[in-house]
């Protein structure tokens, strides 16, 4: 194994941009299914798998929502999340910070209090048990209606203690940012942190909204936001952190080659990035295998790699002094990695 492989695996490391429903693997899917007799659309689990071929975002957001009909109970939410974590933990990871889509499962009849219940227990077993620190962002769907976010808003204002932040996924094209500016406003009026996925199949003027419109902190992709050089001077000059997700990129067909792929431009431009994997289970790869994808891909070196390491810590919503000790634990990482070498 080569060095930089080692390095990549070895150190610390925070996601920021992780679905929890994109984690259901296609064995849980079938288990899930079994023990709460849901008939699924597939023979077994090679068949989950073969569907997992998407031509683009709408594509998989099907397939996406189709396999989340599994999860009934907060035991099945639990199960989802700590099977997660354990992986992380697995992986070096130190801080995530987890989207959750409350009506993927409220329009099914699971209620919002059965969903967090389960993902807040996980949260706190792996807390316990690995030392990973974590943060809850609830999601609104941005093809439904403005309505029904408020709807959603008003479960997340009772469970205020739970849930850090908001933000907006789902098919982007022909849903922009601010079709939700007004519950974004009384969101964050209400003390919750706004993100949006934005300029991942959208065009750059959906980067603008989501910053002027919903005034988010951070930017969910944003690769489209290249192409508007203005765009990219702003989100320089004020340091926005982009979540990049290399292998959903590759798979969503927003970007099939990886050798193609912007993150080293983003990062020459002096972009505040950084890699995560959006939905693994989907797109074939959790934080560890995206980071090596990339880095092999695009031949990053290993200052590149430190980098977009420290880059998910600076970016994250700790508070500056556990970022602070986050960076100075990953010198001392690399202190000790070299001393080993
Ligand atoms: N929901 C889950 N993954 C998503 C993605 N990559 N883009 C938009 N919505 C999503
Ligand atoms: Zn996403």
């Amino acid at each position: 194994m080569n060095v930089l492989t080692r390095f990549i695996e070895a150190m610390p490391k925070a996601e920021l941009h992780l679905h929890i429903e994109g984690t259901l693997e296609p064995e849980m899917m079938m288990s899930l299914a079994e023990r709460n007799g849901i008939q699924l659309p597939y023979a077994d689990v090679d068949a989950i798998r073969r569907a997992f071929a998407f031509g683009s975002l709408q594509d998989f957001l099907d397939v996406y929502y189709a396999g989340m009909s599994v999860l009934v109970t907060s035991r099945d939410f639990f199960d989802l999340a700590f099977a997660y974590l354990t992986r992380m933990h697995a992986q070096n990871v130190r801080h995530v910070e987890i989207f959750f889509d409350p009506q993927g499962h409220t329009s099914r009849g699971v209620s919002f209090d059965t969903v967090l219940s389960g993902l807040v227990d996980a949260l706190e077993r792996a807390k316990r048990d690995y030392g990973i620190t974590s943060k809850l962002i609830m999601c609104f769907l941005r093809h439904l209606p403005e309505e029904e976010a408020f709807a959603t808003l008003k479960d997340a204002c009772r469970c205020r203690d739970h849930i850090f932040g908001i933000g907006l996924d789902s098919s982007e094209k022909g849903h922009p940012p601010s079709k939700f500016s007004r519950v974004y406003r009384e969101a964050r009026e209400q003390g919750f942190v706004a993100v949006a996925h934005a300029g991942e199949e959208g065009p750059p003027a959906y980067v603008c909204e989501a910053l002027d419109d919903l005034q988010v902190k951070r930017i969910d992709h944003g690769n489209r936001a290249l192409e508007d050089e203005k765009l990219v001077q702003r989100l320089v000059r004020d340091q926005v952190p982009m979540t990049v997700c290399p292998l959903s990129n590759k798979r969503l067909q927003v970007c099939p080659d990886l050798t193609q792929h912007p993150l080293r431009r983003m990062l020459n431009a002096g972009l505040l990035v950084t890699v995560n994997s959006d939905d693994p289970s989907y797109f074939g790869g959790y934080i560890t295998e995206n980071f090596l994808a990339i880095q092999s891909s695009l031949d990053l070196n290993k200052h590149e790699i430190v980098q977009l390491g420290k880059n998910a810590f600076k970016s994250s919503f700790m508070t500056d002094t556990e970022k602070q000790s986050a960076l100075d634990d990953f010198d001392q990482f690399i202190e000790r990695f070299n001393g080993s070498l």
